[in-house]
């Protein structure tokens, strides 16, 4: 089933007077409860397979993790016992390294798949390696791939379940989580806010889940950059296209920077990036375009010089960069927890 309407969830109130990346202290002390339907879903390879309550109650619990993190502090250990297995065939710090954080804080053992030293390298197929990994009685397998549909594919043959960390140029959906998650402690809700994504949304598997929470979670979204790598209109409906940072950043409440995925343009990207910065270039100077004190992120890997300047990166009263890698941590477990425990 894919869910598309809007979401609730517990509002928080707004982070006045905190710094970007002092996130917010008023901490959700109590265990949320799941929603009254259940938490049922089995899988999270795209944010339509979690329905508005799921995200809802997915964001509290990561509120009430980022209070055990906050405080460096033990969290439960609801997942003692379980065996959470890491199989990264793309390249990562900010996903891998915090979905393995994330399970060992609740107690699971976790297993990080070197790939590099596998047997991938002796001709084994994909599939047959998620399907060994599988066989070694694993509850949970996280996958980045650089294919769209490996996910749905493992999900049909695999006896555990699959999370999405991260697929071709569709989904990201822990991303798009952590995101919301990051904005919300800003802001105390996404609903109203005006979110401008910008640079590479064609190639962006974060993008495209962003899109789709964002709008679900009640904000206005917009792409920003020039036309050759804006989604084809056919895409994200809801979304609207700007080609000028001018107009693009006019009245918005965030701006989110993307990296050029060199990797997936078909000429290697080699004149992608040529004058790039100068006309989208997210400076302490073209953030003057979008409401005062909106606030930048961006989901990393970033090149400074390329879409961001590193001084409005660093900027501790603009950026909330570091602050999305910490509801990284948090978000994740309780992915974890939610999918693996449904919150009994
Ligand atoms: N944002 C993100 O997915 O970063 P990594 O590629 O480092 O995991």
């Amino acid at each position: 089933m894919v869910h598309e309407s809007s979401g609730e969830s517990i509002k928080l109130l707004p982070n006045k007077g905190a710094t970007a990346n002092a996130p917010v202290l008023m901490t959700m002390t109590e265990r949320p409860i799941p929603p009254r339907s259940g938490f049922n879903a089995e899988r999270l390879i795209s944010i339509g397979d979690l329905s508005d309550a799921e995200i809802g109650y997915l964001l509290d619990l990561a509120e009430y993790y980022a209070g055990f993190l906050r405080k460096a502090t033990p969290a439960p250990q609801r997942l003692a016992g379980k065996t959470q297995i890491n199989l990264f065939f793309e390249d990562s710090t900010r996903t891998n390294l915090s979905f393995e954080l994330a399970g060992k804080k609740l107690g699971a053992d976790v297993i990080n798949v070197p790939i590099a030293a596998s047997s991938v390298h002796k001709g084994e197929s994909l599939i047959d390696t998620a399907q060994t990994l599988a066989a070694m009685s694993a509850d949970v397998m996280i996958i980045r791939a650089k294919e769209d549909g490996l996910h749905d594919t493992l999900n049909e043959t695999l006896d555990c379940i699959i999370v999405n960390g991260g697929a071709g140029a569709s989904e990201h959906p822990t991303q798009a989580l952590l995101d919301a998650a990051t904005i919300r402690s800003e802001f105390g809700d996404v609903a109203g806010l005006t979110i401008a994504i910008c640079g590479d949304s064609k190639h962006s598997r974060v993008a495209g889940s962003d899109a789709v929470l964002l709008t679900r979670l009640g904000a206005k979204v917009r792409f920003v950059g020039p036309a050759h790598l804006l989604p084809s209109s056919d895409q994200f409906p809801e979304v609207d296209r700007f080609d000028t940072l001018r107009d693009g950043l006019d009245g918005c409440d965030v701006a989110m920077g993307l990296r050029m995925q060199f990797e997936r343009m078909k000429d290697g990207g080699k004149d992608a990036a040529r004058g790039y910065f100068d006309t989208f270039g997210l400076t302490h100077e073209t953030i003057k375009l979008a409401k005062p004190g909106a606030r930048i992120m961006h989901p990393g890997p970033m090149n400074r010089g390329v879409e961001i300047d590193g001084a409005l990166a660093d900027d501790r009263e603009r950026s909330l960069i570091l602050r999305q890698v910490f509801y990284g941590v948090a978000i994740r477990m309780a992915a974890l927890d939610a999918l693996l425990t449904r919150g009994e």
